[in-house]
Order: C-alpha cells, then structure tokens, then sequence
C-alpha cells in the first residue's frame, strides 16, 4: 500500500517542487493539497508543469484537511507551521520545510525570527557529520523532521567535515552565497521584481541578520559535538554571511573560508572532507582543482563541492553548488522521508541535473 500524501503550501514553490518529486515516487500517493489564497483553484492554475497532478484541487489549510494522511508536509511561511503541527499529533510522519522547528535555542528564535517558539524536530540534512556518526542516523524511524533551510545547509555541509575533523577554525568563517529569486518565495515583492534583478546581483541581509546564521551555527556545533546545551552549544562558532541574489531561478553558489587550524596538514584537510562525503550519493566532492557551476545540479538533489587550501590566506576555502528548491529544500525533505520510512534513501531523487 503506498503511503498517503498531504502537501500544504502547494501553490509555492517549495510545494510545488514537493510535488513534482513525489508525483514520481513509487511508495507514495498524492491524496491533498493546500493552499491559503488560492484555495479552491486547480492545483494546475499554480503549477501548470505539473501535468499528471491536474486531477488535483487546492483546498483550505486547516487541520481537517491535512488529517488523516501517513504523511503530511508543511511548505508555508515561517511562523505558520506550528499552529498546524500541533493539531497533527496523529499523523505518523509531519515534514516541515519552513523554520518553525528547525532552531533548538529559542533566544535564537526569539532574535532572528519572533513569535511561537515550537520545539525542534529532527534536522533533515542526512550527510551532516554529526557526533562521530552522520545526521541520517538520527533522522532514522524519525516522526517529525525539519526540512532546511537551502542557504543554511548548503554553508553547513561545506564547513561541518573541516568542524568536525578539527582542521578548521570555526571562530571566523565567511561565507558569501550567491541565490535565485526562487529562494525568497513565489509571493509579489517589489525587490524580486525582473525589472530590479535582471541584469544585477544584489546584496541583502548584509551583517549578520540572515535568519539562516543561527541554524548554520546550531548544525556546526552539532559536527563539532552534540552534548552541549541548546543556548550554548554554538559558542565559539562565528560566521559573516552574505547572501547575493542573482538572476538565474534558481540554484545556490556558496564560497565559505576558515582559517587552517594550527598543524594541520593538506593531507589532514582534503582527507576530513574526503571521509565525510567520499560514500556519499548526494553531496559529491570534485577533484582536486575542479570547482562546481550551479547549471551543474538543476533540477537535482546533489551538491556539488570543490575544496581549495590557501595557504597564503591560511584558509580553506569549500565553493557548493546546488539547487535550493531540490537539495536545498524538496530533495532533502523526501531523501529525509526515505531514511525515516526504511525505503531506500535515494527513491524519487535523481543526482543527475538539467542541462543546458
Ligand atoms: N523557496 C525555497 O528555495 C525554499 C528553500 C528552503 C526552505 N523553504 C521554506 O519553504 C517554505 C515555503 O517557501 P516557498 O518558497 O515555497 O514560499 P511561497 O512560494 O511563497 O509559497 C508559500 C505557500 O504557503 C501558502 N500560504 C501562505 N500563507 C499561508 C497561511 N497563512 N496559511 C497556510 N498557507 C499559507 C501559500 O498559499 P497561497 O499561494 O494560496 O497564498 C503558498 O502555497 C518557507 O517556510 C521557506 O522558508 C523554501
């Protein structure tokens, strides 16, 4: 029996590459999908390229609605998802791809994002190096999981292989992080405009005030150990980050630095991140001096990595590229969904990309 299916936020982006991947996978069936204002419309009149979904309606998000499905995913606005999750408390597996359980430190929720604090679930990042082990040994037999944030996991795995081998000093890492539009969300914003970003790569957030630095700094502390209190784990664990939109839809290019913790050798460097992803099918390191484009994984749930040591600098520098809406976002929730359900891990996910 395949397991039955409520997508909410169906008419966004994060929903809509929700159902393109599922519409494909063979365990599932897409029995709902929700919307807010464009409830009662056909899911087509949103997501016309998702054909063999023109069957489907959008309906009310309410919990009514997403009862009574094995499993429920939330694609809404930060802030919404809670209201809902609490009344889901029968639905055997709930994946939210918004920030609503993603961050364990509520003076971190309470900084970067305000309202509700909703407990933290199950991070959906399977590939993270986490405590000796990796995060999918967590997200086994998971009920509830957060699915990322695409800008957070794409610098976390960059940096968390150097955290937690100890080649890389986490004190002053930089990151500057290149997105498509697609990142901020289908809704009308006068800054997304084609007439403001065509043709121009545009800074924001600059300073520290990304809402995304905190779960980078909580997954890097996660790598580095997982035994330390919520409020406290993440200290000594300090990023600049500067995320730049650019006029491709979507995909992510992020280049992230460290300095080269003392004694550390280039052996001991390319061999931390070696080790953490060399078994990997999703997160994938280029050869030495090969450095990643993100026309390269379009459409798939891959991240790409080039590494590169500067000595003169004495950083390391990590260049990753992927596709928020897959990998960053839709990929990671239904690679995350595989491990929870014991189904193999890459079912209804490609590695391969859309080109040209
Ligand atoms: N876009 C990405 O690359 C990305 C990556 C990682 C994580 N995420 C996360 O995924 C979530 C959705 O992002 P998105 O980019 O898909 O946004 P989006 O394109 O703006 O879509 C938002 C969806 O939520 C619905 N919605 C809006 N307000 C609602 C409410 N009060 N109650 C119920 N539903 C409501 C909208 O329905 P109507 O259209 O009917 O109003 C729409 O279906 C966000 O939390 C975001 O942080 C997105």
């Amino acid at each position: 029996m395949p397991y039955q299916v409520a997508v909410s936020g169906a008419s966004g982006y994060a929903g809509g590459e929700l159902l393109r991947l599922l519409a494909a996978h063979p365990d599932v069936v897409i029995r709902t999908v929700t919307a807010h204002s464009n409830a009662g419309q056909p899911l087509v009149a949103h997501q016309p390229h998702l054909r063999s979904l023109a069957h489907l309606t959008l309906q009310e998000t309410t919990p009514e609605t997403l009862a009574g499905h094995d499993i429920v995913f939330l694609a809404l606005p930060h802030g919404q998802s809670g209201q809902y999750t609490d009344a889901l408390a029968d639905t055997p597996l709930v994946i939210d791809c918004g920030a609503d359980h993603r961050l364990e430190s509520v003076s971190a929720w309470d900084h970067f994002y305000g309202g509700d604090f909703h407990e933290a679930w199950t991070y959906g990042v399977p590939e993270l190096p986490v405590d000796g082990g990796t995060q999918r040994d967590r997200i086994v037999g998971a009920t509830r999981i957060a699915a990322p944030g695409c800008n957070a996991s794409t610098v976390s795995l960059s940096l968390a292989p150097g955290v937690a081998a100890g080649v890389i000093d986490p004190s002053d890492i930089v990151s500057v992080l290149a997105v498509g539009p697609s990142g901020a969300g289908k809704s009308l914003k006068t800054n997304l405009l084609a007439s403001e970003i065509l043709g121009s790569a545009n800074p924001y957030a600059v300073g520290g005030t990304h809402r995304h630095i905190p779960e980078i700094r909580q997954a890097l502390a996660a790598a580095r150990s997982a035994s330390t209190a919520p409020e406290t784990a993440d200290e000594g664990i300090r990023i600049s980050f500067t995320p730049v939109i650019v006029p491709m839809a979507r995909g992510i290019l992020a280049t992230s630095s460290a300095p080269i913790a003392p004694g550390a050798t280039d052996a001991d460097i390319r061999g931390a991140w070696e080790a953490a992803y060399g078994n990997e099918t999703f997160v994938q390191l280029l050869p030495e001096g090969d450095f990643p484009r993100t026309a390269d994984v379009l459409g798939a749930n891959t991240a790409l990595m080039g590494l590169a040591i500067d000595r003169a600098a004495n950083r390391v520098v990590v260049v990753t590229a992927l596709d928020n809406l897959v990998k960053g976002t839709a990929g990671a929730a239904i690679q995350s969904m595989n491990i929870a359900l014991g189904l193999p891990e890459a079912t209804g996910l490609t590695v391969n990309g859309v080109a040209p």
